[in-house]
């Protein structure tokens, strides 16, 4: 396991999956009642957007430096601008909130949010960046298996299904995950992020996710350019079981803005499969 998602935060991809995040668990939380939110790959939590790795890659300042910047913001932008803003008390945008601060932030009274990350050393970090936050809690394991576990079979339930996809059978993990968690608890709406490389292989997962999920999918993508070469991540995805009526709405507006801004060549789609 080489990931490490401090050369990506702040990214293009990160800004998509975030903005959606934000605007689902709003959405959630507009009905009365406890909700349990699930990270199966949490991340180290936050992250420093001047350290060695951001400052390397250029990641961020390709997408969350000109977020902050722009003058044109759409409404479905705006509350994770707010949240970086925040963040960062009003300076400079040098720090960048993982999933995980990004919902441990938004949690209401009774609300709760657990996030599992395999690597020991991004978990102990993931543990300190939380440390405000009692309601939000952490596992040292693997996500998959964890939430599977963990997951209550019954009431408002939000996963978040991350992974680094650098093992081969992350595809095939994430659809069956769709499956199960929404048998376990058919009112969970599960959301998973995904690279687009090349159309084969996200035609394939989408096939495997219909498959397994015995519902409509909400499926958003952000491609940021022509899919000529199937090495780059030239786009971003995310697929939605039970998602919440009017959740394309933000959607649509969050992959065109990305794609239009930050994107060259590309296109934005929001379709249900
Ligand atoms: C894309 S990053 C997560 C980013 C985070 N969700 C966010 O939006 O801020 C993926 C993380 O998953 C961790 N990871 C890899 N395999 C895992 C597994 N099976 N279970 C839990 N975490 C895993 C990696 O160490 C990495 O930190």
């Amino acid at each position: 396991m080489n990931y490490r998602h401090a050369f990506h935060a702040g990214n293009f991809a990160d800004l998509v999956k975030h903005a959606a995040l934000l605007d689902l668990l709003a959405r959630m939380q507009a009905s009365p009642g406890p909700l349990s939110v699930f990270d199966t790959h949490a991340g180290r939590g936050l992250y420093d957007l001047a350290g060695d790795e951001a400052q390397r890659s250029g990641e961020a300042r390709a997408g969350i430096v000109e977020l902050m910047r722009a003058p044109d913001l759409p409404p479905a932008l705006r509350p994770l601008r707010q949240a970086v803003v925040r963040l960062n008390g009003g300076e400079e945008a040098n720090l960048y909130p993982g999933s995980p601060l990004l919902v441990a932030a938004a949690l209401r009274k009774g609300d709760a949010y657990l996030g599992c990350e395999l690597r020991p050393q991004e978990h102990s970090a993931l543990g300190e960046a939380l440390r405000s936050w009692p309601a939000a809690r952490t596992a040292c394991a693997d996500g998959y298996v964890e939430v599977a576990a963990r997951l209550p079979r019954e009431g408002a339930a939000l996963v978040l299904i991350d992974p680094p996809f650098e093992k081969s059978d992350d595809y095939e993990r994430c659809a069956a995950a769709l499956g199960a968690l929404t048998r376990r608890n058919p009112a969970a709406v599960v959301m998973v992020w995904l690279p687009v490389k090349d159309l084969e292989t996200f035609d394939a997962f989408l096939r495997e996710a219909e498959d397994a999920y015995d519902g409509p999918l909400l499926v958003a993508e952000a491609r940021m350019r022509p899919l000529t070469d199937p090495m780059k991540m030239n786009g971003c995805a995310l697929v939605i079981a039970n998602a919440p009526e009017g959740f394309d709405v933000p959607l649509k507006e969050i992959c065109e803005w990305t794609v239009s801004r930050l994107g060259s060549g590309g296109k934005a789609q929001v379709w249900t499969a």
